[in-house]
C-alpha cells in the first residue's frame, strides 16, 4: 500500500504519518508538503531515515508537483494541506482559497487520472457554521453554513470533492472533525499558545468573553479515525469526527493555569474575533456505527498530557516561536534537494 499524504509536516498529518508508519509496517508513505510556516520538519525528525518514508517538497496547487508525489502511483491520498488558521484567513483570505480550494481540485484531478487512486479529503466541523446554545450537534445532513473565510474554504473543496465523486464516479470520502489538541501544534491555535505562552510567563489572550464553546479531540483518536476512513469508509460520504468534550474557551485557559500553576492574572480579555462562531459541536454516531471507532481520551487526561509533553518539548516550540525552526527547515532540505 502507497499512501501519499499532503500537509504531513504540520500538526495533524505529522501524526497521522507516525501512526500510520507504527500500525500499518508494510505501508509506504509519500507526504507531499509545501513547508509553509506551518510545516515543520521537526515534527517528523525521528523518520527522516525510515526507508518507508519519502519527503517532496511541493505544492498541492501545482500540478507538476502532484505528479512527482504521485510517481510510480499511489493507491491512496490522504489531504491534509491547507491554510488553517482563522485568524489569519481573516487578516488574507487569498492563500486558503489557493491551497484549500484550487489545491484540492488538483489532487481530485490528479486522482481521476490514476484511475483506481482513493482520497481521503480531511476537512472540518467548522464548513457548518455555528450552533446555539441548546442546538443538537452537527451530524452529516446538517447543511454547510461556514462564516469564516477559512471555513469557506473548506466547505468550497468539499463540494468540489463531492461533485467529483458524483459526477466522475471517483472513490473519495470526507471526514470533518471538531477541534484537536495534542503534541506538535503550531502555537497560533489555542491550546498550545496558551500553553507556552503561561510558561513564558506572557499574557493569556482570551477572545472576548471566552464563553464561546469547541468540542476538542485529541489528535490521535482523529488519526485513528481517518485510518478507519481510509480502510473501511464508504465512498461519496462524509464522517464527521468529535469527542463529545465541550468546553468553554475560559475553562480550558482557568485548566492550563492550573496545571502550570501560573498566576490567574497573567488572563486578559482582548477584543474579540469579527463573526466569532460561538459553539461547534459534532455528532460521530455513524463513524461510531459504521466504522466502530470510538475516541480513547478523555479531555481531562489528554490536556493534562498535552501540557505536560510541551513542557518535556521546549526546544521544539521554543524554535517555533522564535522562527528559528525555519533555519532547520534550510538544513534540511537543502541536503535532499528537490
Ligand atoms: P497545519 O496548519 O498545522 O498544517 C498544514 C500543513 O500543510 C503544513 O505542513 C503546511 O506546510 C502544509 N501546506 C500548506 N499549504 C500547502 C500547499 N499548498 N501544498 C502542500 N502543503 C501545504 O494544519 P493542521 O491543523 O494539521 O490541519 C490539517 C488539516 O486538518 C487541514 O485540512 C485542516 O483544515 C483540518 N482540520 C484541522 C483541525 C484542527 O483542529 N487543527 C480540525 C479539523 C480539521
Ligand atoms: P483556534 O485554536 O484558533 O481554533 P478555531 O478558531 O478553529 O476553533 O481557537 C479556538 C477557540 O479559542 C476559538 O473560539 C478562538 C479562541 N481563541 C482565543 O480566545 N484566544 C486566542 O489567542 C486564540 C488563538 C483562540
Amino acid at each position: 500500500m502507497h499512501v501519499v499524504i499532503t500537509g504531513g509536516l504540520g500538526f495533524i498529518g505529522s501524526n497521522f504519518i507516525r501512526a500510520v508508519l507504527r500500525d500499518r509496517p508494510d505501508w509506504r508513505v509519500t507526504n507531499l508538503d509545501l513547508l509553509t510556516y506551518a510545516g515543520n520538519p521537526a515534527n517528523l525528525a525521528d523518520l527522516e531515515r525510515d526507508p518507508r518514508y519519502r519527503f517532496v517538497k511541493g505544492d498541492i496547487a501545482e500540478p507538476a508537483d502532484v505528479a512527482r508525489a504521485l510517481e510510480g502511483g499511489a493507491d491512496a491520498i490522504v489531504n491534509f494541506a491547507a491554510e488553517s488558521h482563522v485568524d489569519r484567513s481573516i487578516l488574507s483570505a487569498e492563500p486558503f482559497v489557493r491551497t484549500n480550494v484550487v489545491g484540492t481540485v488538483q489532487l481530485l484531478e490528479a486522482a481521476r487520472r490514476l484511475g483506481s487512486c482513493r482520497v481521503i479529503h480531511i476537512s472540518t466541523d467548522e464548513v457548518y457554521g455555528a450552533l446555539g446554545p441548546d442546538d443538537p450537534p452537527f451530524t452529516e445532513a446538517t447543511a454547510v453554513n461556514p462564516t469564516s473565510p477559512y471555513a469557506a474554504s473548506k466547505a468550497a473543496a468539499d463540494h468540489l470533492a463531492l461533485a467529483f465523486a458524483r459526477t466522475h464516479g471517483q472513490d473519495i470520502v470526507i471526514t470533518r472533525c471538531s477541534n484537536n489538541y495534542g503534541p506538535y501544534q503550531f502555537p497560533e491555535k489555542l491550546i498550545p499558545l496558551m500553553i507556552t505562552n503561561a510558561i513564558e510567563g506572557k499574557r493569556l489572550p482570551v477572545y472576548g468573553d471566552g464563553r464561546q464553546v469547541r468540542d476538542w479531540i485529541h489528535v490521535e483518536d482523529h488519526c485513528a479515525g481517518v485510518l478507519a476512513v481510509l480502510e473501511r469508509g464508504r465512498a461519496g460520504e462524509v464522517y464527521n469526527f468529535g469527542a463529545r468534550s465541550e468546553r468553554y474557551n475560559i475553562d480550558i485557559v482557568a485548566r492550563i493555569v492550573s496545571l502550570l500553576k501560573v498566576q490567574r492574572e497573567l488572563v486578559e480579555h482582548v477584543v474579540d474575533r469579527p463573526a466569532h462562531d460561538r459553539r461547534y459541536a459534532m455528532d460521530a454516531a455513524k463513524a461510531e456505527q459504521e466504522l466502530g471507532w470510538r475516541p480513547a481520551r478523555s479531555f481531562e487526561q489528554g490536556l493534562a498530557d498535552t501540557v505536560r509533553w510541551y513542557v518535556e518539548h521546549e526546544d521544539w516550540w521554543r524554535a517555533v516561536k522564535d522562527g528559528s525552526y525555519r533555519d532547520f527547515y534550510r538544513t534540511w532540505y537543502e541536503e535532499r534537494g528537490p
